[in-house]
């Protein structure tokens, strides 16, 4: 069925919890282009039969027509900032090794040797040679073959035939991009209106304050779906109700050949609408103020302020910003400083905007198993004021079974969020491959229309 996009209900407003339009128009500074621009809804598809989660045969066509034919973050600059450092990218059951290959310039190859093809690159490694610990076949860092051990017995494996298979790899503000076909178009196309709405946001320099990688029981879409609508707050983290606008999230998509960016934008400081009558605004400020106050900043006597709404949520937020970065936020807007602005950009990446929450999410298939996936997160900061790039964290690598609160990764409030929606991303794989297979499953026009987005643009990827 073809959805009239004019017949889309955009979201619940409520008195305290208007639409984000409205809090926009009542901000205190002025408010950033990229949170002004409005995408489209215009998309098909109302149902979706379950087997697009589990199905082997589904899963080769995503890896051959979409993981083998995109471009797709791979990794950031900090994490090989030395010429000759590199670093694994594995999807799908591909691997790619990136390389520092020149100052500033980084190249992508297919991870295994040419003569019996074991890894060469496995998480991590450096020097100004490649060397396979095998029997020692060697490559310069631009991928030219530079010793041949045994050369004498390979008549029909020539050494000047024998640089590494390159594919395209490219950089936009401190992030490495690959994409496995050597015929791919540029990236800035595939980066759509990103380019635009992060213009001046100086990702470049942020650095990597901490880095978590964690397996997942479910397929790479199941786990990205649970951070691509806000809908699902009230009822997995409900302690984030009284200070977050869910249902009140404005959701927009910008499509086209190229590209698909979306973003979703949670108001915080005002409380939830599903909250009716009990929705309370200056209870929305203070919750909102002692989620982002760190140990060892003293927060005010709230009952002693008169008006605790949305501006005095900013003000404050700001202060505890520049306490914890030596950064001047007086000119950044009150959106800016609070909602939880969260884009994505196909098939893999979200790059978070503003100090809302400086979040960064990639996703990947591990392996061919459909059921099973990685999700990657980081934090993302801005540099201290002395404008010194800080080491990137160590990446913490989580199992199955392990918990974000259990280990401490030091997300602060977000490890428990995390926790939640991992207690819910098994259990949809599981349910979706166990429950009656001819019973679709079914979307929300507006929550979940970057789930729709999503589904649609794999489809037509995959012919199907
Ligand atoms: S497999 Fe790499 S040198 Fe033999
Ligand atoms: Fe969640």
């Amino acid at each position: 069925m073809k959805l009239d996009p004019k017949s889309i209900i955009q979201g619940v407003a409520t008195a305290v919890s208007p639409l984000y339009d409205d809090l926009l128009a009542k901000d205190t500074r002025t408010v950033h282009p990229a949170l002004l621009a409005r995408g489209s809804f215009a998309f098909e598809g109302d149902a979706i039969p379950r087997s697009r989660y589990f199905s082997a045969e589904f899963a080769k066509l995503e890896r051959d027509h979409v993981w083998k034919k995109t471009w797709q973050f791979a990794a950031r600059e900090e994490e090989i900032p030395e010429v000759g450092d590199r670093i694994e990218y594995a999807v799908a059951g591909m691997s790619f090794m990136i390389v520092h290959a020149a100052p500033g310039t980084f190249k992508a190859f297919w991870n295994s040797c040419l003569h019996r093809g074991r890894k060469l690159c496995e998480n991590w490694s450096t020097g100004d040679q490649i060397k396979c610990p095998f029997h020692g076949w060697t490559w310069n860092i631009d991928g030219t073959m530079s010793k041949q051990p045994g050369d004498w017995d390979f008549p029909q494996a020539q050494k000047e035939h024998l640089d590494l298979p390159e594919v395209p790899c490219d950089t936009w503000c401190g992030n490495i991009f690959i994409n496995p076909d050597t015929g791919a178009g540029p990236l800035s196309a595939a980066l759509g209106v990103l380019t635009e709405h992060f213009a001046d946001y100086e990702f470049d320099k942020r650095w990597t304050a901490i880095h978590v990688r964690k397996k997942v029981r479910s397929n790479w879409k199941v786990a990205m779906e649970a951070f691509l609508e806000g809908w699902h707050l009230s009822e997995t983290h409900p302690q984030a109700q009284s200070f977050n606008g869910d249902s009140n999230t404005l959701y927009d998509i910008w499509e086209d050949e190229h590209a698909q960016i979306s973003r979703s934008i949670t108001p915080s400081a005002v409380p939830s609408p599903e909250l009716g009558e009990a929705a309370d605004t200056r209870a929305a400020v203070i919750e909102m103020c002692k989620a982002v106050t760190p140990p060892g900043i003293d927060m005010p006597d709230f009952a002693q302020i008169e008006t605790l709404d949305r501006a005095f949520a900013a003000e404050y937020r700001r202060g505890v910003t520049t306490a914890m970065t030596g950064r001047d936020f007086s000119a950044t807007s009150d959106a800016e400083m609070l909602d939880a602005v969260q884009y994505y950009m196909f098939p893999n990446w979200f790059p978070w905007w503003g100090e809302g929450a400086p979040l960064f999410y990639q996703y990947m298939p591990l392996g061919e198993n459909p059921d099973e996936c990685i999700m990657d997160i980081r934090f993302l900061l801005p540099m201290p004021a002395n404008g010194e790039r800080p080491p990137a964290a160590q990446r913490i690598d989580l199992d199955f079974d392990d918990s974000y609160q259990a280990n401490n990764v030091g997300f602060g409030l977000f490890d428990e969020v995390f926790d939640q929606d991992m207690g819910n991303v098994p259990g949809v794989q599981q349910g979706a491959r166990e429950g009656k297979q001819d019973q679709p499953l079914y979307f929300g026009r507006y929550q979940e229309c970057r789930l729709r987005a999503l589904h649609a643009r794999i489809d037509r990827l995959c012919a199907v």
